[in-house]
């Protein structure tokens, strides 16, 4: 399975290096080619001969080297690949890449890529489970970065504990999953996704808008779009990255986020966790409303806004296989969402409590009950991103499960 595919081994400064030779070796037995960019750091673990001589290919180590971008650029080198490998990532080496860094081949490398990328992480156990790491981690995760490892063990600081990079063997066996064409079920299937609120102007200056940040939306955008799925995102203004991977669409208005979701079609998929604003003010005048310093405040008629999920669920329109909508409820949660899902005919709804208790709006974290014909499955609280993943899984089932 790994036959002819092609791994950039990108081998970073620590301890565990050597095991970068024993993993070529692997890959080589099952016809890969292995190509390495070897970091300053690493060069003093191992040598460019030494993996050289294992992938029988020119080892890049000098971002610098004019004959090297000649023959082959930096951008090249991070395309021609169809996985990027990161043994071992180091503390460094992850902080430099979730921070976007480009000051040496590796990093650059990284950061121009437009393949998926798998990590090893191996460090001492304090540097491992430091803050620091652990958000640069939840950083790279949220991009679509593959992890395996780190494990509990004895380390070479003759500490004990988690930061132990796994063997190569696993490393193969991770590199596999991330290769294979399971690990992209909805290849082949295009999804729509809405995220973010939308901004209904007052005046040219003013907006009514909503609370909502964007991160459940672009974290299923992103997740879809892991799974293979080609994910246009039409997004309301947020402060959220773009997600890897995905085609973005930046609307204001709802009006707007309509009109691209509708240019958007046809598509397999449709998720709606846009916080879409229910009404807009009917007349909006072209130049800022003046304050009147006696007078009454204004007053300003609004329209509703038009439903997208509603609209795109009624079928007129070239109707998706399957749509998503979200239920954001502050009472009565089970009760309005299922009669939610009747009345905007959509087939899932995911429903949550926003109460102010619960504090879903801008956190990273939500409590979700998925609703569908098959009846109510509550998942246990976990982060945006992990919603996310295990939604995509199961919209993957799904598809699967209609095509057996
Ligand atoms: O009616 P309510 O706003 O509670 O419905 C929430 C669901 O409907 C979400 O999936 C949201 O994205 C979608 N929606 C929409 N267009 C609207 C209002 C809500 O797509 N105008």
């Amino acid at each position: 399975m790994l036959q002819d595919k092609r791994i950039l081994l990108i081998v970073g400064g620590g301890i565990a290096a050597f095991k970068a030779l024993e993993l070529i070796r692997r890959l080589r037995e099952r016809g890969a080619h292995v190509r390495c960019v070897l970091t300053q750091a690493g060069a003093q673990f191992v040598t460019a001969l030494s993996l050289q001589s294992l992938s029988e290919d020119k080892v890049y180590t000098d971002m610098f080297s004019l004959t090297d971008e000649s023959e082959m650029g930096h951008i090249q080198l991070s395309r021609q690949a169809d996985l990027l490998v990161v043994v071992p990532a180091t503390a460094n080496l992850m902080a430099r890449m979730a921070s976007g860094m480009a000051d040496d081949l590796a990093s650059t490398v990284l950061l121009a890529t437009d393949k998926k990328v798998l990590i090893v992480p191996a460090m001492n156990v304090r540097m491992w489970t430091h803050a620091a790491t652990q958000a640069n981690l939840a950083t790279l995760k949220a991009r679509g970065v593959e992890v395996v490892g780190p494990v509990e063990g004895a380390m070479a600081c003759n500490e004990f504990g988690l930061g132990r990079m796994v063997e190569p063997n696993d490393i193969v066996a991770a590199i596999e999953a991330a290769l294979s064409p399971q690990a992209r079920p909805l290849a082949g299937r295009r999804a729509i996704v809405t995220s973010g609120p939308t901004r209904e102007a007052i005046d040219p200056v003013r907006y009514i808008s909503n609370q909502s940040s964007g991160k459940q939306g672009h974290a299923i955008a992103a997740a879809l779009a892991r799974l293979g799925a080609e994910t246009i995102l039409v997004s309301g203004p947020v402060s959220q990255p773009d997600p890897v991977g995905v085609r973005m669409v930046k609307i204001n208005t709802a009006q707007e986020m309509l009109a691209a979701t509708l240019a958007a079609l046809p598509a397999d998929i449709a998720v709606c966790a846009a916080a879409v604003a229910d009404w807009r003010v009917a007349q909006r005048p072209n130049a800022k409303i003046k304050k009147a310093l006696y007078g009454p405040p204004p007053r300003f008629e609004l329209v509703a806004n038009p439903d997208i999920l509603a609209t795109i669920s009624k079928g007129d329109v070239a109707r998706p296989k399957l749509i998503v909508g979200f239920a954001a409820e502050t009472e009565a949660m089970l009760d309005n969402a299922q009669a939610k899902r009747k009345r905007k005919g959509c087939d899932w709804i995911v429903a949550n409590d926003v109460s102010p208790a619960m504090g879903t709006f801008g956190s990273d974290s939500n409590t979700v009950h998925l609703l569908s014909d098959a009846g109510i499955e509550s998942w246990p609280t976990m982060t945006k991103v992990a919603v996310a993943e295990q939604l995509a899984q199961r919209i993957a089932q799904h598809f699967q499960q209609a095509a057996e």
